[in-house]
């Protein structure tokens, strides 16, 4: 069964989509099978692994629209050998609309990834808004992870996403785990960056992942080439961060859900 991860916060631009691509590359470098769901329309995670993205004739737009149109027929290979992808671009914009006022519609994405149950590792990128593909997102996934700079406002939409959370696991998604905080886009050369990290690991303690991700113009430009940094630059420090936050995330994710399952038996 594929373990499905989303990688959420109400906030724009604080590396939602950077994370996906390149924990995938770390992943599928391990022989993991994975498959990265882009959930928002701005098409931005299509866009860092396949060309033109208004080509794609079939996007999770026209899945999540008939319910009687197989998941496997908007899912393409990418360049890279096991990570696949689910597509989204513009035309996504349109769904909010077109499901409003269907009580089902979150339900809709989880239903969806059960047919693709093969892959190992299911991330999930939905948009900075707190709107249906969030929402859907929260609803399918095992796990989620809440990535966070250390600024001023960072604790701003992840007040929220955690509100989001919350709600979710009430009813629709009860299994959902928060598995940690990432730390992204870390200087650390100014005073005020250490002085907010510290408020976080107060606040968040051992939720917070110990990798930290660091502020470096590698990462958009591996995007810009459409590639992973474990592909792009696999020598490269940023691309050994990502290694070391696949493997914290296994440790959180799949050893805890042995443990269940093993409970779950005794
Ligand atoms: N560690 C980093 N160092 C430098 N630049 C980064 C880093 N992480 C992300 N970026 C850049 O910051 C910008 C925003 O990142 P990204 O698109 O991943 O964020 P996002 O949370 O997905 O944004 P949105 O909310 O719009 O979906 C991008 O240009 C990306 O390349
Ligand atoms: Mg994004």
């Amino acid at each position: 069964m594929s373990y499905k991860l989303a990688i959420a916060t109400i906030k724009g631009g604080v590396g939602k989509t950077t994370i996906v691509h390149n924990l995938a590359g770390a992943f599928a470098e391990w022989g993991r099978k994975v498959l990265v769901v882009d959930l928002d329309q701005q098409g931005n995670l299509s866009s860092a692994f396949l060309k033109n993205i208004y080509n794609v004739p079939t996007t999770l737009y026209h899945i999540l629209i008939d319910p009687d149109r197989p998941t496997s027929t908007a899912i393409q290979p990418t360049d890279f050998p096991n990570i696949d992808i689910l597509p989204a671009n513009l035309d996504l914009s349109r769904i909010e609309f077109q499901l409003a006022g269907d009580p089902e519609a979150q339900y809709y994405l989880a239903d969806k990834l059960r047919e693709v149950n093969h892959y190992d590792l299911i991330l999930l990128d939905p948009p900075p808004h707190p709107g249906l593909m969030t929402l859907s997102a929260l609803v399918a996934a095992d796990g989620v992870i809440i990535p966070v700079e250390c600024q001023e406002w960072a604790a701003r939409g992840t007040t929220y996403v955690l509100e989001m959370i919350r709600r979710v696991r009430r009813r629709a998604n009860p299994q959902l785990r928060l598995l940690g905080y990432v730390i992204n886009k870390y200087d650390g050369r100014r005073k005020l960056e250490q002085t907010y990290k510290e408020v976080l690991l107060e606040r968040y303690g051992a939720d917070v992942f110990q990798t930290i991700i660091r502020n470096s113009v590698k990462y958009p430009e591996s995007a810009s080439m459409r590639r992973p940094l474990t592909s792009y630059h696999p020598t490269s420090v940023q691309a050994d961060a990502f290694r070391q936050l696949a493997r914290e995330i296994s440790q959180r994710a799949f050893h805890r859900r042995q443990r269940a399952a093993r409970s779950g038996r005794d």
